[in-house]
């Protein structure tokens, strides 16, 4: 495979001198990815299978940490741009606003692949493809569960969104919004940001409790596992039962909510693919090798996982991640 790509990249790419980047780099075996953080667990595993799916490939993979903020990420592109990598990953930390910085990588005839996240842009040819989850189905599959886990009754759910600004935030709440809309009775009372981080979601959280008096609330939606998490000490610390009193479904699948869930303290997890780097790796070879360009989207699977395979998933997620 790296074989293929180092030579395939330089005829695919149309670089005559491929093999060495503007300051030494070894432009066809190395790439930048402009990563957002470690708000999550499910950030960490992603910087971590990156890394580990780029030392089976061969390929040097050069992370930089965003810190949550755009500038930073923005500065890690045209730093990748300067030292004449061959592709850059980026998951975008909001929307909008990447344009300019992405057209000078295309100058540069450097592809860009987005991971997890898209961008808005009027401009397609400024990225060569996003490996991403459908994020509205994503939040579909949790609302649809909890139609399915509720029925007829009435309910009031408490939502926990992720970063303000990024497109899957209004995803995830489009599609649950979709699913819940079916059954009347089955309401979102609160809304709120909790970051994508555990902190803030147990934060959140516990205004939540405060403002709903505590029996007013019969389910959560947390954008993301961690914020889960938090929540779940949340209700704990105010005697509540998560996962038996108040109904649970979160995003992600990381293996603290498999625990959780094995303990009876959460119902349900909408599996993000970790492994998003890898599958670009993949398109970014198969592109190089042939010269097609990939289609636009390359979707990850949204799997629904629930208690009775969570002690399972936990033994075999805890170390991966
Ligand atoms: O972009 C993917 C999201 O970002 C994950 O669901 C969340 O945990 C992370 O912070």
């Amino acid at each position: 495979m790296n074989r293929i790509w180092r030579h395939a990249a330089v005829a695919a790419l149309g670089l005559s001198l491929a093999a060495c980047g503007r300051a030494g780099t070894d432009r066809a075996t190395t790439v930048g990815f402009a990563q957002i953080g470690s708000e999550s667990g499910w950030r960490a595993a992603e910087t971590k299978l990156a890394i580990s799916a780029a030392q089976a490939r061969g390929i040097t993979l050069k992370v930089a940490d965003g810190q949550q903020r755009q500038e930073n990420q923005i500065k890690a592109i045209r730093s990748f741009i300067a030292q004449g990598v061959g592709a850059i990953f980026l998951a975008p930390v909001v929307s909008t606003g990447w344009d300019d910085v992405l057209a000078e990588a295309k100058a540069a005839k450097i592809p860009v692949v987005l991971l997890d996240r898209q961008i808005t842009t009027q401009d397609p040819s400024l990225f060569l493809t996003a490996v991403a989850a459908d994020n509205v189905h994503e939040g579909q599959v949790a609302g649809e569960w909890l139609v399915g886990k509720v029925g007829a009754k009435p309910c009031r759910v408490v939502e926990l969104q992720g970063t303000v600004g990024s497109t899957l935030v209004a995803d995830r709440k489009k599609g649950f919004d979709q699913a819940i809309a079916k059954t009347p009775d089955i309401k979102i009372v609160r809304t709120q940001s909790g970051e994508f981080t555990r902190a803030k979601g147990k934060e959140v959280m516990e205004g939540f409790i405060k403002a709903e008096n505590a029996a007013g609330i019969c389910a959560v939606y947390a954008h993301n596992d961690d914020m889960m998490i938090g929540a779940i000490q949340a209700m704990k610390a105010a005697g509540l039962k998560p996962g038996t009193e108040i109904l649970t479904v979160s995003i992600d699948g990381v293996p603290d909510i498999f625990k959780a869930m094995a303990d009876g303290e959460a119902n349900a997890t909408v599996e993000l693919a970790p492994d998003m780097a890898a599958r670009g790796f993949d398109v970014l070879a198969a592109y190089q090798k042939d010269g097609k360009a990939p289609p636009k989207f390359v979707q990850t699977p949204s799997k629904l996982y629930l208690p009775d395979t969570a002690a399972a998933e936990y033994a075999r997620r805890k170390d991966l991640y």
